[in-house]
């Protein structure tokens, strides 16, 4: 039997006492570093909105969790590691690029169908960080390093904003050839013509990658630790077929890869400006509403704030 889910609030946050505050919140496990709050919130009072956000820390019984939050009012939810995937099972509804992902990240409440609709916003901010940098998808060529949890919606990216060929090179071959197989079969099923081209690589095997112009998507976890240093494939070269390159870690600020890219004077971004948009999408869709250019700078500036005093 699982507790109280008010007894799941991490230190530093309390329910408010106030009805008429909305609340929002993220389950996860560990969550006591969540820079989430600060997006939210920041937004709730800049658009003078009366509602919160409280991060739960939620060990086991996802489901009675997810049912709890729905019975006691909540307007939506963050879904984080580990629950992306399993959080699945407990929704009334979810939407379409979500369930091809297979991964949930944003939780909307539906009334009629009384329980949650499923959305993944992380694969669309990623998309609109990489748009903002000036970066684009469309006829691009991919090189994703890494066929992981957060690499599936960054190839679902690559697939439904028209990327040509995408190569997928990783440690473990079997689940970049799972991965590869997944998307290509999207794809293929599509009704409109297939363009994008999914191809598994051995992380050993990176020579066989074309000569050309890539953009680089960093999407394994090396590098999330300050210590543990080099990038996937060690040999440099390898990185002057880059022609921009995105990580989706953002702390430490420059992983070792980011740094070679830096070296190189190749234009990059971190993972940052896609937690951002990530979060804004979500904010978008439980209040229904669009979040200004202005306003998104306005939050990142605070986010960069929050993580340098981490
Ligand atoms: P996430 O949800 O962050 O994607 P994950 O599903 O555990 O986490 O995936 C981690 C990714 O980083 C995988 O691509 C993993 O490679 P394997 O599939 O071979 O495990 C990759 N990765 C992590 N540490 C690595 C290391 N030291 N060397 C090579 N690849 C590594």
């Amino acid at each position: 039997m699982s507790s109280d889910l008010r007894d799941r609030i991490i230190p530093g946050y309390e329910y408010p006492q106030d009805q008429d505050t909305e609340v929002l919140g993220i389950f996860g496990n560990p969550i006591k570093h969540t820079l989430s709050p600060v997006i939210h919130d920041n937004l709730s009072d800049a658009l003078g909105l009366n509602e919160r956000y409280i991060p739960f820390e939620i060990p086991d019984s996802l489901e009675d969790y997810v049912n709890q939050a729905y019975r006691s009012g909540i307007k939506g939810l963050n879904i984080t590691v580990p629950y992306k995937e399993r959080v699945i099972l407990c929704l009334s509804d979810i939407d379409e690029d979500a369930r091809l992902i297979g991964a949930v990240n944003t939780l909307v409440r539906d009334e009629e169908k009384g329980g949650y609709k499923g959305y993944n916003t992380d694969m669309e901010g990623l998309y609109k960080s990489i748009i903002e940098a000036g970066f684009s998808i469309e006829d691009k060529d991919v090189i994703m390093l890494g066929a992981g949890g957060a690499a599936r919606a960054v190839a679902y990216m690559c697939a439904k904003y028209g990327a040509r060929k995408v190569y997928v090179v990783n440690r473990t071959i079997s689940k970049a050839e799972a991965l590869t197989e997944d998307m290509n079969t999207i794809v293929h099923d599509r009704k409109e013509a297939a363009t994008t081209e999914f191809i598994p690589i051995s992380q050993d095997d990176y020579k066989s990658i074309p000569a050309g112009r890539y953009i680089f998507i960093q999407c394994t976890s090396i590098g999330l630790k300050a210590d543990d240093g080099l990038p996937l494939i060690t040999d440099e070269a390898f990185y002057d077929m880059a022609e921009c390159a995105v990580d989706l870690i953002y702390n430490p600020e420059q992983t070792t890869f980011l740094k070679l890219m830096n070296e190189k004077n190749i234009p990059y971004i971190n993972g940052l400006a896609m937690l951002l948009y990530q979060g804004i999408r979500a904010y978008e869709l439980w209040n229904n509403l669009t979040v200004s250019k202005e306003l998104a700078e306005q939050v990142y500036e605070k986010l960069k704030l929050a993580l340098e005093q981490s």
